[in-house]
């Protein structure tokens, strides 16, 4: 692998911390930056992680990576999707757990999705794309993570993201199977 060091363009700690733990482990030195770039409003987050680096590849040669997730709940037709950081910065966890009040079993099935874009000089950015198939509790439970993590249940187990230390939920996430993709693609560059 002859990259060794990524810039991870995100002003989210928690993003980066699982980003670092995951990335370390293959040799790779990450360092947050938080250069900010415009999040357009899309019905994809591939076209705003894509967007996104487009925006920073202007602003460094520095090999980069950038990433747009969301969380899409069955039972709300995908909803809040593209709008997750929107709707967590209105009605947040909370507000999702009133609107799924009277929502039971395969209703509360839900999708976390990740699309991490890869950065460097003026090639066209590459997208890595990561699921986690899960479902929404029905109260909020753990004190680590952040964002939705309190009423995330990844499938298969019956704790939350939130009751999960890094590691763990690196086993199962969105985010680390995003980059377990951009590893082999390091790899093989
Ligand atoms: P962003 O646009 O990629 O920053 O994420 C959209 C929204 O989803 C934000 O409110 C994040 O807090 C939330 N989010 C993204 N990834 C996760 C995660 O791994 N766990 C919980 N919430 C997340």
């Amino acid at each position: 692998m002859k990259t060794k060091s990524i810039y991870f363009v995100t002003g989210n700690k928690g993003k980066f911390v699982e980003a670092k733990k995951k990335l370390s482990e293959v040799g790779l030195e990450v360092i947050q930056k938080n250069l900010g770039y415009p999040e357009i409003q899309a019905i994809k987050l591939e076209d705003v992680a894509l967007y996104g680096a487009e925006h920073i590849q202007k602003q460094t040669s520095h090999p980069f990576i950038l990433e747009d997730a969301g969380l899409f709940i069955d039972g709300l037709n995908g909803f809040p999707g593209v709008y997750s950081a929107y709707v967590y910065h209105t009605i947040g966890c909370k507000g999702i757990l009133k609107l799924m009040e009277k929502l039971k079993g395969d209703m509360r099935e839900a999708v976390f999705r990740s699309v991490f874009a890869f950065g460097a000089s003026d090639e066209k950015p590459s997208l890595f794309v990561g699921e986690c198939k899960g479902s929404i509790s029905i109260e909020e439970h753990g004190e680590h993570g952040f964002g939705y993590d309190p009423i995330f249940i990844p499938q298969g187990e019956t704790r939350t993201f939130a009751q999960m230390e890094t590691e763990e939920k690196n086993r199962f996430s969105h985010r680390s199977r995003a980059l377990d993709k951009l590893i082999v693609f390091f790899k093989n560059l």
